[in-house]
């Protein structure tokens, strides 16, 4: 039997998604036409014997009622999420939810950070898991020199692919190998996080003796309650015959910035050619607007016949597209209207935003640049004829003339 948990977070972190965050927790922002976390959830559908899928956060309970109700009877398997009072980093947040966890007496628990973007090859990873016989088994993968310390870096033994070594975010190079987040793990990991619950209360007792080494380190000390699976568990677990790595050679992304999303879309969108081709556009029939590429448009959405849309377009529900529109590697959310002749490229619109006739919002597309791509958050009206480029604008604002390169408060 296998529990699948998925680490979502709460609302003091992804910050860096702004503005889309304010309206939805980062995890249900779609991707694809899909909430950020329905991808890892499907993946875990795909391993056998997954009896329950866990989503561990400190969001508010009613903020993921409606989308876990929704999801458990899509797939029939019981979704269920677990609020932490506050945050307990991400091994602290899987042991205060121990006993749910083991009810079901699982033999492996895969365990995945929810900001990932990937085709998560879990049964594969299940498999080499088993065949390594260790506590656990981390994704990885191998990026560019320059941006492997944005992440945990890693040494792998390249014949029995033991974890050698593991730092996080170290300043200088360690690897361009690096942890993806996901991992599957035996119970046994939470004797390993109760060690350090252990280890951390016999430190604070000595400081406790010892008054002036508690002056010094008072302000270091991190919650007794607080573990880091990173830190805490992988770095000193290294090179013990007790982790182990399974590298994935397909895509794999961190989603922390709304120009990673636009890219990550288009990703999954790829990946619907092969699991979900019902999900894709396909453009026939004389009513359809012309699709280019990968397309999503749910199915409450109006596309006028002469409107030109893609690739990499997702657009949710009851949004109004008009005649002789183009939109080209773009989101676009809920009840957004998008009038005759305009333009979107490179483009986030957000609830209910409304572009005008002949206008353009637009971008380079830099994934990666600050301004890189154009944001409208919520209820934006931008008016007939206005072109706004690489600009974010914050929710409820109306543009009634041109922006470029800016961000409007
Ligand atoms: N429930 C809960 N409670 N979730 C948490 C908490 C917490 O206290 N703290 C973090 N998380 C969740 C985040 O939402 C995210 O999904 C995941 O745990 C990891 O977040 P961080 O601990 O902030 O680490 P990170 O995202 O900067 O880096 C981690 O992931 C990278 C891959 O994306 C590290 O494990 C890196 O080594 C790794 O490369």
């Amino acid at each position: 039997r296998v529990v699948a948990v998925i680490m979502v977070g709460g609302p003091t972190k992804g910050t860096r998604f702004r503005p889309l965050s304010l309206n939805v927790p980062k995890p249900l922002f779609p991707l694809a036409g899909q909430p950020m976390v329905h991808h890892p959830i499907l993946a875990c559908r795909r391993i056998p014997n997954l009896v329950q899928v866990y989503l561990i956060g400190f969001y508010e309970e009613r903020e993921f009622a409606l989308y876990v109700s929704a999801i458990s009877n899509e797939l029939r398997i019981p979704v269920r999420y677990l609020r932490e009072d506050k945050p307990h980093g991400s091994a602290g947040g899987l042991y205060n939810f121990r006993d749910y966890i083991m009810e079901d007496d699982p033999s492996h628990i895969v365990l995945l950070n929810c900001d990932v973007c990937s085709s998560f090859p879990l049964p594969d990873m299940l498999e080499a898991h088993k065949r390594y016989g260790g506590l656990g088994t981390l994704l990885v993968i191998k990026v560019s020199a320059e941006s492997a310390n944005q992440f945990g870096e890693l040494v792998a033994d390249s014949v029995t692919n033991e974890l050698l070594h593991y730092t996080e975010k170290p300043e200088t190079f360690v690897s361009d190998l690096i942890n993806c987040g996901v991992y599957i793990f035996t119970p046994e990991i939470f004797t390993a996080i109760q060690g350090v619950f252990t280890q951390r209360k016999d430190t604070a007792n000595m400081r406790r003796m010892n008054s002036f080494e508690a002056l010094q380190s008072a302000t270091k000390a991190l919650p007794v309650d607080y573990v880091r699976l990173d830190q805490d568990i992988l770095s000193p677990l290294a090179g013990k015959k007790q982790l182990y790595t399974y590298e994935t050679l397909d895509f794999w992304e961190q989603i922390k910035t709304p120009g990673i999303s636009l890219k990550c879309s288009a990703l999954y969108l790829a990946q619907y050619r092969y699991t979900s081709p019902h999900l894709l556009a396909s453009g026939d029939g004389t009513k359809s607007a012309t699709i280019m590429g990968d397309v999503f448009i749910h199915p409450s959405a109006k596309a006028h016949p002469t409107a030109k849309i893609g690739p990499n377009v997702s657009i949710s529900a009851n949004a109004r597209i008009g005649a002789g529109v183009r939109l080209i590697s773009c989101i676009i959310l809920d009840d957004v209207e998008i009038k005759e002749n305009a333009v979107v490229i490179h483009s986030i619109v957000g609830w209910k935003s409304s572009i005008g006739k002949w206008s353009r919002v637009q971008a380079e597309g830099d994934y990666n640049a600050k301004l890189g791509i154009t944001i409208l958050g919520e209820a934006v009206a931008v008016e007939d004829e206005v072109v706004v480029v690489n600009s974010i604008v914050l929710p409820n604002k109306t543009l009634a003339v041109s922006f470029q390169d800016e961000i409007i408060l």
